[in-house]
Order: structure tokens, then C-alpha cells, then sequence
């Protein structure tokens, strides 16, 4: 095996996605413990530097003392090299939440034990499972009051519409709290409180056909959760291999990352069940990071001004196949020439590190000259393919721009078009007229504000929003409709987007069904085609 391929195959790279609180920065500083990465746990995210440790790029993002970017963790764990592709957590994320799965091989959900599925989890799971990667399902905080366990399960697969796999069972939660049941080895891992102690805590196991078990249990719950078992082995999905690597059937891990509890064994049990990177699908075929020697790899975020005095872009992209040397020069597809990949760079928690080398499975931020678009392929394989592009999301919040100024159309219209090519925002025009009227479609609100302060700061350019009532939105997947024939509801938008192509907007779901029952063969989707 070559060396690259090795270090290929040591890859896993993964996205960690949660509602907020339900304690994924916990989780994921914990995993860095287990690398080794960092020496205590909380140098993630320490309560005063928390919510912006990652990037302080924007004054909005002080202000509001959140992140609205993502980052990229990479740690080292026997033998394994993982990266952990971070999402933000706040209700006001954006598109770039979404895209960043579309770098992931494989998706972590935390799951708050005491409140279950919750709205933002829903979103970013539709994602998950368009793509068919492995969801791994960890339901935190068992260490506080926890929902019914079967309850907590069967709300994962109501809600998520997927079966789901527990590989440990709970005993009991809160103060009562005893620890987890590994079904595969009919083991029970005692929980310890290890916050407090050493850091890595101590795994302490025990069979649950031993006697001490009798004693460490509360009296009746070692009948309750033999009771449990047996229910569970009679009505859950059986664990099948297959089924988890096509994104079918979700692992399910209790623990609590606060107290280091049931993390180890989410990992080890992760690292045994994923796959390094596996091939992806380009207009020459699958690109098989096994077979394909050459340096690969797609943009999928664009992060602009990261440094405010010099205005940077940074685009991020994951690589695909192949290995990558600082300063290497490739070929830029969509530009149609060659690049020199200058300052790569990793983000580690608050800083971000130049590197040297990085491999297929690695994420690496590169200086933009301002040429990348979000799904660019950079390749030096002499078939220049490119790989299947990044599909546009739904946006579900809208507002039509007015320029204060109409006498700076010029800069409105560069900066707005620049802020959309990075992929913070989406922008449309009304069906019958031309750029006059800009439309803006944002994932979550906060982008307008974004969009508001980016335009006034590096632009000049004073706008106002007016928002519309619109919340969904819908490509046209019909290449022969004739849009003026199209017979909607009355609340109805008809927009098109800057390629020209047609969309719908609309005010509820409702009004979508019925426009799909009123003309036949209208197919509606959900993400468009970039
Ligand atoms: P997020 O990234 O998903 O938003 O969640 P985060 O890890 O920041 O955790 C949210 C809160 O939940 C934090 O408390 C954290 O300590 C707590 N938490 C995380 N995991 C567990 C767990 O297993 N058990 C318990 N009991 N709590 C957990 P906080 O009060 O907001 O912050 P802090 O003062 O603890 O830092």
C-alpha cells in the first residue's frame, strides 16, 4: 500500500450535529481529550470565550456572542485520524450548516436525553439522509432526568423516519443513574462521575449474569432492565452493517459527556462501524480515493473577511483523494486553469495552524484570491473531472432589498452578488422583471443581518429589508413547464433565480400541495441543482 493510501485509510470524517445545548461541544471536547489533543476538557469552549472561540471575523458575531461559523477539528486516536467537522449550534445558523455535511462521510447526532428530537436535529437530518451517510444517534445527559428510553427511541424514528440500533441500554437516569448495558457483550459499564477526577475516566465493566451486580443496582432495577432487554430483543431493529453504512439504521449510545461517561465506547464503536472515505461521485464516474492517486477535492464553504484588515476569503474544501503539499499547484475545473494553493490551513478550536501535508479525507482552508465558488473542483488528474456539485438548500426566511442610495447601484450590485457567491445568502429576481427588484433568501435570519453589515462595511452600500411572508420555497424540477400556465394558489410567488431558472415561493405547505394537485406532473424539490 503507498503511502498516501495509507494515510487515507486511517481517515474518518465526520460532522457533529445537535440542537443547541443538547451538548455537542461537550461531547466534542471529550473526543479531543481522547486524542490527546487537548490537555483538559473545556479548552474548546470555556464559558467566557465559548460561543465565539472559533472565529471573531465579525462584530455581529461578538455582539450577539455566537458563532456563525464552522470549524474543523482533526485529532489523532489509535492509529485513526479524525476529523470532526463542527456545525454551528445556534437557532440562527446558515446554508453553510448544510453544506458542511456535504464534506462529511459520516453524521453524530446528540441527542438531549430529557427532551428528544427537536426542530433544528429534524433539518439537519433531511440533510443527512438525501446524502445515505451513516447516522450515529449518542443521547446525552443521562446523568440528569432522562424521557423513557423506548420513548426517546421510538420519537428518532418517528421524527427522523429512520430504524434505529440501541448497542447499550441505560439504567435508569438522573441521581439514579447506574450506568449502560452493552447488549452485543450482555455487559454492564458501571458510570463514574469523572468530571471531577482524572480526565480519561476509569471503564469499569461487569457481566450482568454476575452476582455483584445485585449490589450495584438499585433493588428492582436489575428486574427492570432485564425486562427492558427482553423487550428490546423482541421489538428493535437488529444491528446489520449494511444498513448503518447506507444511512438506514441509526447505532444508538447512551452516556454523558459532561461526566466523560459512555464516550469511549461511542467512539470505539464509531471507529469500528465507519469506513474511511469512501468514493464519490464525479462526471467521470466514482472517484475512489483508493484508486485515484492524484489530489482531488471540492469547495464547500466560503468564508470571507476572517481577517478584517486584509478582507481574505478563505474557501474550505474537502479533500477527496490524493495528498496535498502546502503550496502545490492544481487545476482549477470551473476556472478552467491553474491555481497555486497558498497559507492551508487547519482550524483548531480558537486558532487556526498553517500545515504542510493534508490527505484524502482531510478539510483544509485556503487562501481566495477570489475565484472559488461553493462546489468548485481543484484537481491534477488529467481527466479534470469535477465532482457532483453541492445542491442549493431551501431557504425559508425572505426579504426584497432596497438600495438607500440608488446612486451606488454599481457596488450593490458587485457586493451583493460576491456575499451570494460565498453562499451566505441566495438571491432571486421577480419571474417578469429584471435586476430592479432583488429578492434574498436566507436560511436563518441572522444572515440578513449579515448581509445588512457586510454590504454598509465593505461595500458603502446603506439597504433596507422589507420581509415577505413567504417560508417556502421550491425549485422546479420540469424542464418543459410553461410557468405562465402554471396555475398556483393565490399566495403564490413566481421568482427565478440568477441563472434563470423558475421558482416557486410560498406561504405554507399547503398551498404547495395544492398547487402539485392542480397541475399534473409538477415536480416540486426540496434543494436545487447548483
Ligand atoms: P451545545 O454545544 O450542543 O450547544 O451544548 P454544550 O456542550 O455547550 O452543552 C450545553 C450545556 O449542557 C452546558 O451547560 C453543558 O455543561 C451541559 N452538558 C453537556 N453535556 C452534559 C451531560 O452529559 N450532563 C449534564 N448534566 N450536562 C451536560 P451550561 O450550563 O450551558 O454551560 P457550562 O456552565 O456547563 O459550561
Amino acid at each position: 500500500m503507498s503511502e498516501i493510501t495509507n494515510e487515507i485509510k486511517k481517515r474518518r470524517t465526520f460532522a457533529i450535529i445537535s440542537h443547541p445545548d443538547a451538548g455537542k461541544t461537550t461531547l466534542t471536547e471529550k473526543f479531543l481529550l481522547y486524542g490527546g489533543a487537548i490537555n483538559q476538557a473545556g479548552s474548546v469552549k470555556g464559558k467566557a470565550t465559548a460561543k465565539h472561540a472559533v472565529s471573531d471575523w465579525m462584530e455581529i458575531e461578538k455582539e450577539r456572542g455566537i458563532s456563525v461559523t464552522s470549524s474543523v477539528l482533526q485529532f489523532h486516536y489509535e492509529g485513526y485520524c479524525i476529523n470532526i467537522l463542527d456545525t454551528p449550534g445556534h437557532q440562527d445558523f446558515s446554508e453553510d450548516t448544510y453544506r458542511t455535511l456535504m464534506a462529511a462521510d459520516s453524521a453524530v447526532m446528540v441527542i438531549d436525553a430529557s427532551k428528544g428530537v427537536e426542530a433544528q436535529t429534524r433539518k439537519l437530518f433531511k440533510v443527512c439522509v438525501m446524502r445515505h451517510i451513516p447516522i450515529f444517534t449518542f443521547i446525552n445527559k443521562m446523568d440528569r432526568e432522562a424521557r423513557d428510553t423506548f420513548e426517546l427511541l421510538d420519537d428518532i424514528e418517528k421524527e427522523l423516519g429512520i430504524a434505529t440500533c440501541p448497542v447499550n441500554w441505560p439504567i435508569g437516569s438522573g441521581k439514579a443513574f447506574k450506568g449502560v448495558f452493552d447488549r452485543a457483550n450482555e455487559e454492564i459499564e458501571l458510570f463514574s462521575d469523572t468530571r471531577k477526577g482524572t480526565s480519561i475516566g476509569e471503564v469499569k465493566k461487569v457481566s450482568v449474569h454476575d452476582k455483584a451486580v445485585d449490589e450495584l443496582l438499585d433493588p428492582g432495577q436489575k428486574e427492570h432492565l432485564l425486562e427492558e432487554i427482553e423487550l428490546l430483543d423482541g421489538a428493535s431493529a437488529e444491528f446489520d452493517q449494511e444498513l448503518v453504512s447506507q444511512g438506514k439504521l441509526s447505532p444508538v449510545f447512551f452516556g454523558s459527556a459532561l461526566t466523560n461517561f459512555g464516550v469511549q465506547t461511542f467512539l470505539e464503536h464509531f471507529l469500528s462501524m465507519t469506513t474511511s472515505p469512501l468514493p464519490r461521485k464525479s462526471n467521470a464516474g466514482l472517484i475512489d480515493p483508493m484508486e485515484e492517486k492524484e489530489f482531488s477535492a471540492f469547495v464547500f464553504k466560503i468564508q470571507a473577511n476572517m481577517n478584517k484588515a486584509h478582507r481574505d476569503r478563505i474557501a474550505f474544501m474537502r479533500i477527496c483523494s490524493g495528498e496535498f503539499d502546502a503550496g502545490m499547484e492544481v487545476y482549477h475545473v470551473q476556472g478552467g486553469k491553474k491555481v497555486r494553493l497558498s497559507q492551508p490551513q487547519q482550524m483548531m478550536a480558537s486558532e487556526r495552524k498553517m500545515i504542510d501535508k493534508a490527505y484524502g479525507g482531510d478539510i483544509i482552508g485556503i487562501f481566495d484570491p477570489g475565484i472559488f465558488s461553493i462546489g468548485d473542483t481543484l484537481t491534477n488528474s488529467p481527466e479534470k473531472f469535477s465532482y457532483e456539485g453541492i445542491p442549493t438548500f431551501a431557504p425559508e426566511h425572505f426579504a426584497r432589498v432596497r438600495q438607500v442610495d440608488t446612486m451606488k447601484r454599481k457596488q450593490f450590485v458587485k457586493g451583493i452578488n460576491q456575499i451570494a457567491q460565498e453562499g451566505a445568502i441566495q438571491i432571486f429576481q421577480e419571474y417578469n422583471t429584471g435586476m430592479e427588484e432583488i429578492i434574498v433568501g436566507v436560511v436563518g435570519v441572522l444572515q440578513f443581518d449579515v448581509l445588512k453589515y457586510r454590504l454598509k462595511n465593505e461595500y458603502n452600500v446603506d439597504i433596507i429589508l422589507e420581509s415577505l411572508p413567504y417560508e417556502y420555497i421550491r425549485w422546479i424540477e420540469n424542464t418543459d413547464l410553461d410557468l405562465d400556465r402554471l396555475t398556483g394558489t393565490s399566495d403564490m410567488k413566481k421568482i427565478k433565480d440568477l441563472k434563470g431558472r423558475p421558482l416557486l415561493l410560498f406561504v405554507n405547505s399547503w398551498s404547495i400541495r395544492m398547487t402539485e394537485e392542480r397541475n399534473e406532473g409538477l415536480i416540486l424539490s426540496e434543494f436545487g441543482r447548483s
